[in-house]
């Protein structure tokens, strides 16, 4: 790995070429760490010839607007919060298809940030991608194993020129930068550009991505407090799928037929490999209760997935 600060110095070097003159720029900031490094370089690099823009999907998990919000307070990065979550709902009704999913959305995306551009005169759509972002939508592997919504998704006549001054990092090379740059959530587990629509196995609608959103929060909340109380070290990442599995559960004398949710958890350095978390059973008993009690009837199973990667994914779409 190369030193930070010559990793830095690079970056801003490519954003002076790539964005070049009086020209302006958008940055797509989602507050996951790769962006919010590439937002922090392109403001102090391109000063006012930058926005960046915070788009709440409608996929996000819970608490995640205030939280953004705050992170780009805190690492003073100038921004605007749009609210197109009908947008995105409208466009993934009926769709089944993981892949499919994965283009609309980013599509959309698409389609938001010209509209913005056409506002501010940006020619630029500067992203945080990195490198397994494209290895794995077929870049260099030989097939596509998923389309990032951050590349393969994105149309190809979109106006604006996509510029990324990241492409060669590693997700540990961005951790380091980020905390070279003072970005006080380093350690913050990775999320997918597409959100919770890849952790709704099937079709994504506001009541389904509603029912993941709790599930992951309990996942979340139950592994941090026994991480806190020192019964577990902390994944890498960890969260709740939902499956469109219908089971047999009962519930006081009556027979119910919901849905199941997986809980993965894994340990990865650089996401092109994982090993599934080993959890104790008491923390994963408390997870599967919380869940079956506060996400609602239309769960009533709960199952861990022990998969590594490879043969499995992280995510399960
Ligand atoms: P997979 O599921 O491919 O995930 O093993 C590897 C890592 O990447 C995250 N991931 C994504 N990140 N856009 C992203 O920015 C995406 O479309 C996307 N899909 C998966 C995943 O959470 C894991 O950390």
């Amino acid at each position: 790995m190369k030193d930070v600060d010559g990793l830095i110095a690079d970056i801003r070097g490519k954003l002076d070429k790539q964005v070049p003159g009086k020209c302006r720029a958008i940055v797509g900031a989602s507050g996951g760490i790769d962006s919010t490094v590439a937002a922090v370089l392109a403001h102090e690099t391109l000063k006012d010839r930058v926005t960046s823009l915070f788009v709440d999907n409608g996929l996000l998990r819970a608490g995640e607007v205030e939280k953004t919000v705050r992170l780009f307070n805190e690492a003073k990065i100038p921004h605007k919060v749009l609210n197109a979550k009908d947008e995105f709902l409208d466009a993934l009704k009926g769709v089944d298809d993981p892949e499919e999913k994965r283009v609309i959305i980013g599509k959309t995306f698409a389609h938001l940030f010209e509209r913005e551009a056409l506002s501010t005169g940006a020619e630029y759509l500067i992203q945080g991608t990195i490198a397994p972002d494209w290895i794995e939508s077929g870049g260099s592997l030989r097939d596509t194993i998923k389309t990032h919504h951050n590349v393969g998704g994105m149309p190809k006549d979109m106006s604006l020129k996509v510029v990324e001054p990241l492409r060669d990092l590693y997700k540990d090379e961005v951790r380091a930068l980020a905390t070279r740059l003072g970005i006080s959530t380093p350690q913050r587990q990775p999320f997918p550009g597409p959100g919770l629509a890849v952790r709704v196995i099937g079709e994504v609608t506001e009541e389904r991505v509603d029912t993941v959103r709790k599930a992951n929060l309990a996942v979340e909340e139950t592994v941090e407090r026994a991480v806190s109380e020192g019964r577990m070290a902390k994944p890498w990442q960890y969260f709740a799928v939902l499956l469109p599995l219908k089971n047999t559960g009962v519930k006081g004398d009556y027979r119910t037929y919901g849905e199941a949710i997986a809980v993965r958890m894994v340990e990865s350095v650089d996401a092109m490999t994982a090993t599934a978390s080993q959890v104790p059973h008491e923390v994963l008993r408390e997870i599967s209760e919380r869940i079956t009690r506060e996400v609602g009837n239309r769960i009533n199973r709960v199952v861990y997935d022990v998969t590594d990667k490879p043969p499995a994914t992280i995510e399960w779409e």
